[in-house]
């Protein structure tokens, strides 16, 4: 089964992509603590509502810099509604893509895609394009959702990846996911 259908995650239910339930079961920090050192550079592509970008935020601290990209202004609306006012305004930039560019021009010390890159309608560009945002020796995590992601379709995915210049790290074990980190040469 192909499962690359494409659809984005409309923004009207992104509360099932940040609440109690899933910070339960997906503890960012748990899931990111060995790749986000204080001090760096982070992509969050797809970010949403910003499950991951706050959390990122608080763990690069007051000297790092998060870059919370998403396709949906209103993604990047529930997110800036979040960090208002909070010390977090200040290391997240949030940045509007599109499908298929992702268009920023910082490099960066992590990128992380989480559960996006199945709904991205060409992820051969958008691997390209993250290889050439990723630093050397810089690091990409990918998660899918399990259910939604056979593994046929996370190794075509991985494939894409090792042939843009990454090599495996790791597969770390995230709930419900199928995970990769890779590096960058
Ligand atoms: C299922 S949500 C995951 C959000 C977040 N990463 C998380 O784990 O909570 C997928 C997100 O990817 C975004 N997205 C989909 N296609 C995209 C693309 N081509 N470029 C950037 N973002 C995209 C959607 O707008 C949506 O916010």
């Amino acid at each position: 089964m192909n499962i690359r259908y494409n659809r984005v995650c409309p923004a009207a239910i992104s509360g099932i992509l940040d609440n109690r339930i899933r910070r339960w079961f997906q503890k960012p920090r748990e899931i990111l603590e060995p790749y986000v050192k204080e001090g760096m550079t982070v992509l969050d592509l797809g970010c949403g509502p910003g499950f991951f970008s706050t959390e990122i935020a608080r763990m690069v601290g007051s000297s790092g810099l998060v870059i919370a990209s998403d396709l949906q202004e209103e993604m990047l609306h529930k997110l800036r509604k979040k960090i208002q006012g909070t010390e977090l305004e200040g290391r997240i930039v949030l940045h509007k893509c599109k499908e298929d560019v992702i268009g920023i021009s910082e490099k960066v010390d992590l990128a992380i895609a989480f559960y996006m890159l199945h709904e991205v309608p060409n992820p051969e560009k958008t691997l390209n394009e993250l290889a050439s945002i990723v630093k050397g020796n810089g690091f990409l995590f990918i998660a899918e959702p399990y259910l939604h992601v056979s593994p046929k379709s996370f190794n075509k995915t991985i494939k894409i990846a090792l042939n843009n210049g990454f090599t495996i790290v790791e597969r770390p074990k995230v709930f419900l996911s199928r995970a990769v980190v890779l590096k960058k040469d």
